[in-house]
């Protein structure tokens, strides 16, 4: 089994994912939240790249939710805040969504064997989930407008140390999935310190949602994992 981890950049090309397991990771926020709603009880997550295709594909009873320069859409439901993403907001409904990067960089990764999204919150379960798939595994760091995001690179790392920590597998790293092993190794102990320093923590901080970036900080708090069934993200099954 080989690891690879990459960042996605718009335009740039993306690996051959054909019997591939994807791990696409947005920690702040999309990942973390899809986790968050099918935790709290949400059927479905449809993402969508833009704003025109999330109201084309609602049904009535739907909830609409995303972000736009991390603020609410209007006329949507739901923001990209985790902390919105409350049972009496989610259980057992659809949620249509659409982020700037999370949402797109999924787009991107429909051509994998077996799709999963994975963030801080959800690594440990994330982990153990994409081996049972016993296939190669690409992390998809969306990063944020074509910049590289510690977070998403320090969730890579987790996700290499929880499936290493599972032991039923031997793997291989590329440099830069070994490269973001031992960074998060580095910053396991202070995770919410780092991202709220970071370039993403800092803005959206700055914006009044310092709480969502603590929220996001934590770690193997949920045990949901968003995995691509029958046109959507659903639990996956243990
Ligand atoms: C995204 O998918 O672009 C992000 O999660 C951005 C955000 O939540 O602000």
């Amino acid at each position: 089994m080989h690891i690879d981890c990459i960042f996605y950049r718009n335009g740039s090309s993306m690996p051959q994912m054909n019997g591939k397991t994807v791990i696409v990771i947005d920690v702040l926020r999309a990942t973390t939240t899809m986790t968050t709603a099918l935790a709290n009880g949400a059927t479905a997550i449809i993402p969508v790249e833009t704003i025109s295709e999330a109201h084309r594909l609602a049904k009535s009873d739907d909830v609409l939710a995303g972000e736009r320069d991390s603020r609410l859409i209007a006329g949507f439901a739901l923001s990209n805040s985790p902390l919105e993403f409350t049972r009496s907001a989610v259980n057992k409904r659809t949620i249509v969504m659409t982020t700037t990067n999370g949402t797109r960089v999924m787009q991107r990764a429909m051509g994998a064997a077996t799709l999963l999204a994975g963030a801080l919150i959800n690594a440990k379960a994330c982990g153990w989930a994409a081996l049972k798939f016993k296939s190669d595994i690409i992390l998809l760091c969306a990063g944020a407008e074509d910049h590289f995001a510690l977070e998403d690179g320090l969730c890579a790392g987790m996700l290499i140390a929880e499936m290493r920590e599972a032991a039923t597998a031997q793997f291989t790293l590329t440099d830069f999935a070994a490269a973001m092993e031992g960074a998060y190794l580095g910053y396991a102990n202070r995770l919410n310190e780092v991202l709220l320093t970071s370039d993403g923590g800092k803005r959206l901080s700055g914006i009044g949602l310092q709480e969502d970036v603590l929220f996001c900080s934590r770690k193997n708090t949920h045990s949901a994992v968003p995995v691509w069934r029958d046109g959507a993200m659903r639990p996956f099954l243990w």
